[in-house]
C-alpha cells in the first residue's frame, strides 16, 4: 500500500508496512528443518522437556530459574540456537503466559529470521488455543516501525514454526493467530505514522483500501457531508486546521444472518496540539500523533472481522481531524452544536476528543445499533490513575462492561472498571449551553466518560480510555516500543463474543 500525500513525502512511502512484513512471514505447524533458533518453554517446577537435551541442574547452573519473563540463549556451533524461556509454575500457565513466552523467544533470538517454538499446552489449555497465543506473541513481538529509518538493522521474521504436541490439526488456530496479530499491527502502524504522513484524508483512503482487501464497506464523509449531517463537534475541532476532517464509516456484514449489531466509535485526532489551549512541548506531547489510537484500533479490528468469522454486524465510526491553533480555530467560550442538536460550551479546546465522539455516538444511536463500544485516547487522567499497563473502562450497562472485561482477559489487553459516578455530572453543566466540555480538577477520566454518556443515552455502552495504554517506551513482551495497538484485539474479541452471547 503506497501513497504520496504531499511533496515532502516520497511517492513510495508505505502507510501500513507491517502488513507487508506479516504477509512475508511463513507461519507453519510442526517441526522446522531450517530454523536458526528453537525456543523451548520450561516451567519453574517439574520436569524439563527431554527435547532440550539438558537437565534441571544444567539450567540452574546457568542461572535459569524458569520464572516467567526469563530466558536463556544457548548458541550451538553448526546447529540452531536454543532459546529456553520460563513458563513459571506448571499450574499457573494460561494463554497469556504462552503469548509472553513466544514473545520472549522472539526477543531473545532478535537477529534470527527463522524461528521455531516448541511448547506443551498444559491440560487447562486446548492445544489450538496455545498455538494461537504463541503465534500472536511471536508476530507481535517482532513488529517494529522501521519504514522511515535508513539505519534500522531490524530483522523481519521470515519463518515461524509452532510445535505444540496434540495440535497437529491446528492450521485454523495458526490462521486465527495471524488474523488477530494483523488487527494489532494495522493499529500500530497507523498510530506510529508521523502526523505529516497521515492526515484525516489519508486515513480515509487507507480505510477504503483495507476495506476492499479485508471485506468491509467504507463510506467517507468530507467537510461538506459533515456540514450536511450537522456534525458540529468534529467540525468545531477541525476549524483551526488546514486539513479537511473525515468521518470514516465502516460496515462489516457477516455472511449469514447477523447476530446483533454492534457499534464501534474511535477517536481519530491525527495530531492533538491542544488547539488554542496549546499543549507545552514536553516529551508526552511528542506522542500526540497517536491521538488517533482509538480510530486505529477500530480500523485494525475491522481488518480481522471477516477472517475471524464474526457473526455480528459491526458498524464503526472513525472521527478524524487534527486539533490545531490558528486564526480560524475554535475558541474557549465557543458553543458547538453536535449532531442531534445538543449545544456544547467549549471551556478547553484540548478536551477535543469528547467533542468529535459526540457526533458519532448520536449517529450510532440513529443507526439503531444494539450496543456501543467506544475507544479513545481521551484523558491524561486515565494515565495518572491506572498507568500505562491498564485502561479504565466505564459503562452504563454492566453486561457490556463485563463483555469487554472478558475480551480483555482473553487478549491480555488489561482493563479496570471505574465507576461512572453520576454525582460529578453537574460539573459539566454550562450557563449558556446544554453541556460543557470540561469538568473539575479531579476524576478527569470519569467526567470525560460522563460527557460521552450524555450522547449515548440508554443504549448499552462501554467506554475505553486508552490514553495510558496507547504506547510503550520500551519493548515489553509482545508490546513493541512505540504504539501498542491496544484495543484492536480486544475489540475483535468483543465483537466475536457479542455475537456469541446473543
Ligand atoms: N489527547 C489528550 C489525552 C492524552 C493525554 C492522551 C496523554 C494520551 C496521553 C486529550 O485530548 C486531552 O488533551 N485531554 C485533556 C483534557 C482536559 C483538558 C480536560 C487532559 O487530559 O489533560
Ligand atoms: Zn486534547
Ligand atoms: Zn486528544
Amino acid at each position: 500500500m503506497t501513497r504520496s500525500p504531499n511533496k515532502l513525502i516520497p511517492a513510495d512511502f508505505r502507510t501500513v508496512p507491517g502488513l507487508d512484513a506479516l504477509a512475508a512471514t511463513r507461519v507453519e505447524l510442526g517441526s522446522s528443518s531450517d530454523a536458526e533458533a528453537i525456543g523451548i518453554g520450561v516451567h519453574s517446577d517439574g520436569d524439563v522437556p527431554e527435547s532440550l537435551g539438558l537437565g534441571r541442574d544444567d539450567l540452574t547452573d546457568a542461572g535459569f530459574t524458569g520464572d516467567t519473563g526469563t530466558s536463556l540463549l544457548l548458541p550451538r556451533h553448526g546447529s540452531p540456537d536454543l532459546v529456553v524461556v520460563g513458563l513459571g509454575p506448571r499450574d499457573d500457565v494460561s494463554s497469556s503466559v504462552l503469548r509472553d513466552a513466544a514473545a520472549g523467544v522472539v526477543r531473545t533470538a532478535t537477529r534470527r529470521a527463522r524461528i521455531a517454538i516448541r511448547m506443551e499446552a498444559p491440560n487447562a489449555i486446548a492445544p489450538e488455543e496455545a498455538v494461537r497465543a504463541l503465534v500472536e506473541g511471536a508476530l507481535l513481538a517482532r513488529y517494529r516501525y522501521t519504514v522511515l529509518s535508513n539505519v534500522s538493522t531490524h530483522v523481519d521474521l521470515a519463518e515461524l514454526t509452532i510445535d505444540v504436541p496434540g495440535a497437529a490439526d491446528a492450521t485454523d488456530a495458526v490462521e486465527q493467530g495471524v488474523v488477530s496479530a494483523r488487527a494489532t499491527i494495522v493499529a500500530r502502524d497507523l498510530a506510529n505514522t508521523p502526523p505529516g504522513h497521515l492526515t484525516a484524508t489519508d486515513m480515509g483512503e487507507i480505510a477504503v483500501e483495507l476495506g476492499g482487501r479485508f471485506g468491509f464497506e467504507v463510506e467517507l464523509f468530507d467537510r461538506q457531508a459533515l456540514i450536511d449531517l450537522g456534525c458540529g463537534g468534529l467540525l468545531g475541532v477541525n476549524q483551526g486546521s488546514t486539513e479537511e476532517p473525515r468521518m470514516i464509516k465502516l460496515v462489516y456484514t457477516p455472511s449469514g444472518d447477523p447476530s446483533g449489531h454492534l457499534g464501534l466509535v474511535g477517536k481519530g485526532i491525527m495530531y492533538d496540539s491542544g488547539g488554542i489551549s496549546l499543549k507545552p512541548s514536553d516529551p508526552m506531547h511528542l506522542l500526540m500523533k497517536m491521538d488517533m489510537g482509538g480510530a486505529a484500533a477500530v480500523l485494525g479490528a475491522f481488518t480481522a472481522l471477516r477472517d475471524a468469522g464474526g457473526d455480528a454486524k459491526v458498524t464503526g465510526w472513525l472521527m478524524c481531524t487534527d486539533n490545531m491553533p490558528s486564526g480560524t480555530a475554535y475558541k474557549l467560550g465557543d458553543v458547538l452544536t453536535a449532531r442531534g442538536g445538543t449545544t456544547i460550551e467549549v471551556k478547553n479546546t484540548d478536551a477535543e476528543g469528547r467533542l468529535v465522539m459526540s457526533d458519532a455516538l448520536v449517529l450510532a444511536n440513529e443507526e439503531g445499533v444494539d450496543a456501543i463500544i467506544d475507544i479513545a485516547t481521551l484523558t491524561g487522567a486515565a494515565l495518572v490513575s491506572l498507568g500505562a499497563a491498564t485502561a479504565p473502562v466505564f459503562g452504563n450497562d454492566q453486561s457490556m462492561v463485563d463483555l469487554v472485561r472478558a475480551a480483555s482477559a482473553a487478549t491480555d489487553e488489561p482493563v479496570w472498571q471505574l465507576p461512572l459516578e453520576k454525582k460529578y455530572r453537574k460539573q459539566l453543566d454550562s450557563d449558556i449551553a446544554d453541556i460543557a466540555n470540561l469538568g473539575g480538577p479531579f476524576a478527569g477520566a470519569t467526567t470525560a466518560a460522563l460527557f460521552l454518556a450524555h450522547f449515548v443515552g440508554t443504549t448499552p455502552w462501554a467506554h475505553l480510555d486508552i490514553a495510558g495504554t496507547m504506547q510503550t517506551e520500551k519493548d515489553d513482551s509482545w508490546r513493541s516500543a512505540g504504539a501498542t495497538g491496544f484495543g484492536a484485539r480486544l475489540l475483535l474479541e468483543s465483537a466475536r463474543s457479542f455475537a456469541a452471547n446473543r
